[in-house]
């Protein structure tokens, strides 16, 4: 106990005045010479973030919670208050925009997947209806649907023989993940359904897709995400970003599986952890960006 608050009192003492002397010495502030000192990514903003977060300015530490039509104004605001002039330091301006579009937007785009995954799939919904089929379509070129309720959504992975139920805990979002990668990855998303439908090393391939939009959703609401999201998008991030992610993991997931070959699905957990520690470590270098990349033929 003693040793945490005397390390608090440390830290932050020695925080301050570090601060305070390079000031003094640079005649710059910490979120200036952060701004100015970096290029653009993880390295930058996370610096950024957690210099506002602490500041003892309220103009600085209110900016975190603007939305994004007020972006512009919170970095000339944050300038007057600091005492900036634009025309001193040009880099500043442009990175701290990013910064803020990147901190707030990651905060937003949290709300948004949350939305999406309250909303319960609905078979009175004609969307959600289409996008189910589309999904169908998308994976099943050659086989037509023969009614909506079948045993046939088996061959995509679904449980019993109305997908609805297979929706519960990720809501619409898992849906959407799951049409996001068939319609922009077609190919690629057919390639991991024959492997999920292979007699041995199979696995179901919607309950899979449904399960990793779990654990995308979850290293979202973690924060873990946002070292990739700062490196890979130089502005907010948007659902379409986050659908992104869903595509690389369920394209590295199956990648994994197939060179692990487990003995059964029954072995899924332990798989799926090993992958989802392999997926943090990674989130865990300043520098990554969890991007699919597919060679262009
Ligand atoms: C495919 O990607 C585009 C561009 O990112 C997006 O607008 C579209 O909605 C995506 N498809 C689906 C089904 O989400
Ligand atoms: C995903 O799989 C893990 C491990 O089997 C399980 O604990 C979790 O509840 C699953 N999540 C969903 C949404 O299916
Ligand atoms: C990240 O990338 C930068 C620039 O390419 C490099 O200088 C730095 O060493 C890298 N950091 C890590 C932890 O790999």
């Amino acid at each position: 106990m003693f040793r945490r608050i005397w390390h608090y009192i440390y830290t932050s003492l020695l925080r301050s005045w570090l601060k305070w002397l390079l000031r003094k010495t640079t005649g710059t502030c910490e979120l200036q010479r952060i701004c100015s000192g970096y290029k653009p990514g993880a390295m930058m903003t996370t610096k950024a973030e957690y210099s506002l977060q602490s500041s003892k300015n309220k103009v600085l530490r209110l900016a975190l919670e603007t939305n994004k039509e007020n972006v512009e104004k919170q970095v000339d605001e944050i300038m007057k208050e600091k005492e900036i002039k634009p025309h001193s330091d040009h880099l500043f301006k442009a990175n701290l925009h990013i910064c803020l579009l990147q901190i707030t937007g990651y905060n937003r785009l949290y709300f948004r997947v949350e939305d999406l995954r309250k909303e319960v799939f609905n078979s009175d919904n004609p969307k959600h209806e289409a996008m189910l089929l589309k999904l169908w379509d998308l994976l099943m070129p050659t086989v037509k649907l023969e009614s909506r309720i079948t045993k046939q959504w088996g061959d995509i992975g679904f449980q019993g023989d109305d997908p609805k139920t297979d929706f519960r805990g990720m809501g619409l979002l898992g849906l959407i993940n799951l049409l996001f990668f068939s319609e922009n990855y077609t190919a690629e998303s057919r390639q991991v359904l024959s492997h999920a439908n292979h007699p041995k090393l199979g696995y179901s391939y919607a309950i899979v897709g449904i399960n990793l939009t779990e654990m995308a959703y979850s290293l979202l609401k973690s924060g873990a995400l946002k070292p990739h999201f700062y490196n890979s998008v130089p502005g907010s991030p948007e659902l379409k970003d986050f659908h992104q992610f869903y595509c690389y993991l369920a394209y590295e997931f199956d990648k994994f599986w197939v060179a692990e070959e487990p003995e059964s699905i029954m072995h899924f957990n332990q798989y799926r952890e090993k992958f989802h520690n392999m997926v943090k470590t990674h989130l865990q270098d300043p520098n990554v960006s969890l991007t699919l990349t597919v060679a262009c033929n």
